[in-house]
């Protein structure tokens, strides 16, 4: 939702910042702009455009810079309509002050009233034009103070940073609910959303707490929060992997991830899985004891990890025995909160940024509940706002189709089960060895999956289908949350309608859509409910449907009722969410190629939703 990087060095910048949104590109992607403080501060040079960040290269022009203070930034529109004047950077009326913003100024209208009330012409439609002007009208000479005072002023939830002609040499942040974290390089420093726009350049970083404004030089970080500047903040050495950033030869980032599956789950699973079947969550924030007293679990999240969530209340329910509650935290937020002393809260969030999942954890936080963040993404915002973390170890995801950090969601869940399971006895010590050799086995699963003629299949299949104009998803118990990603990968990266429901409620409504050739895709595989499975299909196919289903490597007997099969590897059944994904993804991402798509940026979505 909006990427911002600024640069303050003695580099030129015009590249870094350039290159720095190129790794921001995920968070946004339908216009973007740079500003370059040229000639020591006489002037800005501002460059927007619409569109990705190759039309503002084009836009920018090859010629070099020697500025080397600048601002970029990368819009996903929410004020006003994706076109230049839109585009950040946003300037003042002398062209003297330049912010680049992510979030949402609440009060934008009645600010914007008083500003031109008192003769400020606007010149886009965006909350963010107001933060130029008012900065150059509080500015005394002082640009953090300006800052500050004009943070007094505005309400809602934003990162912005700001330059000022007269300052070269400087860059002020300031950060409310959405991120924003110091890049501390050799003799230069950043201010961007996410770690991965100055990754290339330095490891270190300084965060920032929400409410705080900080300033920069080439050389210091000055912060504050209330209690008068900080010029201490310590540095945290990130382990981030900057090959993460990188296709490594695959022709998309949502290829390869799909592809780093195996290593996300090996490396989420890591050393926590004891050789007796013990789980240790270094992070939970909970002893064994206190552990094993909850007695209920709510689970919030959106999208992808919302599913995710779907998958972790049947392992938790089904081994540990304890009654889960999982909900979109769109929703959650905004119901009578009955959260409290005992309850563990589980926001899955793999950005640890989404607004909604973030402001659901706040609330039964406040309610006194104890509040874990299930997250990919160290420092984040869910981390500081929980009581505990499990970090999924899935490296950086850039496709906005999240795959790999689906899958170590639905492992670091499997493990909370198991070590549940244990503290509530609902396991026994043989059961709970089991099990764990049973996730043990998940990773070397998939990777031989992905290294066998199989993806190829799932892509002839999926060549076939290409053109439908429309899928229906079924499957039961823990078939239905598979369906409800896959159903989700396909609609988000081709743009084709897609519904998915429980099998069994397939007759109250949605066979209603089908016509001789709809393709169906049925999740059946094997596990207790896979007869009911195949009533299903047999009523699919008494409408003359196309069935493509995803089985259980080794059913014999699927074949006789599906017209595909896209087989999946063998694991026991409440652990199939795992391994029956990795099909579905391949068949959304083929189909979303084969009508020509960038899957890795699907139209109007974005990696990191960080307004409601
Ligand atoms: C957006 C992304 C999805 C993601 C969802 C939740 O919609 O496009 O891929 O699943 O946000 O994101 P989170 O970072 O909270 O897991």
């Amino acid at each position: 939702m909006c990427g911002i990087i600024g640069y303050v060095g003695s580099r030129s910048c015009k590249e870094l910042i350039l290159t720095g949104l190129e790794r921001l590109e995920y968070r946004g992607y339908d216009s973007a702009g740079i500003a370059l403080l040229e000639g020591g501060g006489s002037h800005l040079e501002l460059v927007r455009a619409i569109g990705n960040l190759a039309v503002l290269r084009e836009a920018v022009g090859e010629n070099s810079s020697p500025a080397t203070t600048g601002l970029g930034h990368t819009r996903w529109a929410t004020h006003g309509g994706v076109t230049v004047a839109n585009a950040h950077p946003q300037v003042d009326a002398e062209g003297r002050v330049a912010v680049v913003m992510n979030g949402i100024i609440e009060n934008y209208m009645s600010l914007r009233s008083e500003l031109a009330g008192q003769g400020v012409a606007f010149r886009s439609e965006t909350d963010t034009e107001v933060l130029p002007h008012l900065i150059a009208q509080e500015y005394r000479g002082d640009l953090a103070e300006a800052v500050r005072r004009v943070t007094e002023r505005i309400q809602g939830h934003y990162a912005f940073v700001a330059m000022h002609c007269d300052e070269p040499g400087r860059l002020v942040g300031a950060r409310k609910e959405c991120p924003l974290m110091v890049g501390v390089g050799d003799g230069e420093r950043f201010l961007a959303s996410a770690i991965p726009a100055f990754l290339r350049h330095t490891r270190d970083v300084q965060l920032l707490e929400s409410g705080e404004v900080v300033s920069i030089d080439a050389s210091s970080t000055t912060i504050w929060n209330g209690h008068g500047p900080e010029a201490d903040r310590p540095v945290t050495r990130v382990l981030m992997d900057e090959d993460s950033a990188e296709k490594g030869g695959h022709e998309t980032f949502m290829l390869k991830e799909i592809h780093e599956q195996p290593t996300a789950l090996w490396d989420t699973l890591g050393d926590r899985l004891g050789a007796d079947g013990s789980v240790d969550l270094e992070a939970l924030g909970l002893d064994d004891a206190s552990l094993a007293r909850v007695e209920r679990i709510h689970i919030v999240a959106c999208g992808t990890s919302f599913h995710a969530g779907l998958v972790g209340r049947y392992l938790i329910e089904d081994w540990a025995r304890v009654p889960v509650h999982c909900e979109v935290a769109s929703e959650y937020r905004y119901r009578t909160c009955l959260a409290g002393p005992g309850d563990l809260i589980i926001g899955i969030t793999q950005s640890g940024e989404t607004a909604d999942t973030l402001a659901a954890m706040r609330v039964a936080r406040e309610r006194g509940a104890h509040v874990v963040a299930l997250t990919n993404i160290m420092g984040s915002q869910a981390t500081r706002d929980s009581d505990g973390v499990i970090f999924t170890r899935a490296g950086l995801e850039i496709g906005v189709a999240a795959t790999k950090t689906h899958t170590a969601q639905v492992m670091a869940l499997a493990l909370l089960a198991l070590k549940l399971g244990r503290l509530k006895w609902a396991l026994t010590s043989v059961g709970a060895l089991e099990l764990a050799e049973d996730l043990r086995r998940l990773p070397d699963l998939v990777q031989a999956y992905l290294h066998s003629a199989e993806p190829a299949r799932v892509y002839e299949v999926a060549g076939r289908y290409a053109s439908c104009p429309f899928f229906l998803y079924l499957g039961r118990h823990v078939g239905v949350p598979v369906c409800f990603e896959g159903a989700l990968k396909l609609k988000e990266i081709s743009y084709i309608p897609t519904e998915a429901y429980p099998a069994g409620e397939m007759k109250h409504g949605p066979i209603a859509l089908l016509e001789p050739g709809s393709p169906v895709v049925v999740v059946a595989t094997d596990g207790h409910v896979f007869d009911k499975v195949v009533s299903n299909i047999q009523e699919v196919k008494a409408r003359g449907a196309a069935v493509i289903a995803v089985a259980t490597e080794g059913n014999e007997e699927i074949g006789h009722h599906a017209d595909d099969v896209l087989w999946c590897p063998r694991t026991p059944s409440i652990l199939t969410p795992v391994t029956a994904i990795v099909p579905l993804q391949l068949f959304a991402y083929a189909i979303a190629r084969a009508n020509g798509l960038n899957v890795d940026q699907p139209r109007n979505l974005a990696k990191t939703v960080t307004v409601e």
